[in-house]
């Protein structure tokens, strides 16, 4: 596991081994403690509460239940619910009922420290690519607490096979059931993201080095005795609220991050980012 600080180390794996990895900061150990705390006691309401957060029209802050996201096909449903916040949407959060505004606080505070995560690998990134822009911005970027109920699914595979389309997915979970792609091609358990951080990169890291660093594909699989588990996902997506180009430009690679990004939910059965 590498120190959350060794931004050098962390890019050098994320590079070379398409995973990273890594330890969280005492302050983010504490932030996830509580959300998945405050995110189980949300999950375990009855569905129709659950449903009074359903994000509004063309947006994507709030709770989804298992039938709308989709990995590879909308006939194949993730087996998950999910609430989820971003910054840019803050602003929807007070339309939704009050026992849920402690949870998008917590989510608002985690996301200043994976901010500062994400910001400093995604600095060092550039550099290596001779730029000086980091090319992220947390403003639409997503937290989302995934809640698995893995007694209801009829399949052992709950997640299938994806990338998460944007420039760096930061993944934690309660329980084992996460499996990343090696280079290899073989998928292999990493049950290192239960206490710590594992680090991807999407196919936007794909388009900002004109093919250089290839998204890691993982999948969730449901395990013996686990019935119920959450994960905590961070999508770093790109700045979306500028014209960005990539680090490196290169033919049969988008020429607009920010434009290519916008899109990337739609590919998950969700709407647009930044509309
Ligand atoms: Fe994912």
């Amino acid at each position: 596991m590498r120190d959350c600080g060794d931004f050098k180390t962390i890019v050098d794996e994320i590079v070379h081994a398409g995973i990273a990895l890594v330890d969280m900061s005492p302050v983010l150990h504490s932030d996830y403690e509580r959300l998945f705390a405050e995110g189980g006691h949300f999950f375990s309401r009855p569905l129709q509460e659950k449903l009074e957060c359903a994000p509004a029209p063309g947006t994507n802050v709030g709770f989804r239940p298992v039938g709308q996201e989709y990995s590879i096909a909308p006939s194949i449903p993730d087996i998950k619910e999910s609430f989820t916040f971003l910054p840019a949407e803050a602003s929807h959060v007070t339309a939704h009922p009050r026992f849920v505004h402690d949870l998008y606080e917590m989510m608002s505070r985690a996301v200043t420290e994976l901010d500062r995560l994400c910001g400093g690998i995604m600095n060092v990134l550039a550099g290596r690519y001779e730029s000086t822009d980091p090319i992220y911005a947390a403003a639409h970027s997503q937290l989302a607490i995934n809640y698995y109920p893995s007694a209801r699914a009829n399949s052992d595979i709950l997640i299938e096979p994806h990338e998460d389309g944007c420039l760096l997915t930061v993944l934690s979970a309660t329980h084992s059931g996460l499996e990343i792609q090696h280079r290899d091609g073989i998928f292999r358990a990493c049950d290192a993201v239960v206490g710590g951080l594992a680090i991807l990169p999407g196919v936007s890291m794909t388009h900002a080095t004109g093919g250089g660093i290839e998204p890691t594909l993982h999948r969730v699989v449901r395990r013996p005795g686990v019935m119920k588990r959450l994960a905590i996902a961070y999508d770093a997506t790109t700045d979306l609220t500028r014209p960005v180009s990539p680090w490196v430009i290169r033919d049969g690679f988008p020429q607009r991050l920010d434009l290519e990004a916008q899109l990337t939910l739609t590919r998950f059965g969700l709407p647009p980012l930044g509309s």
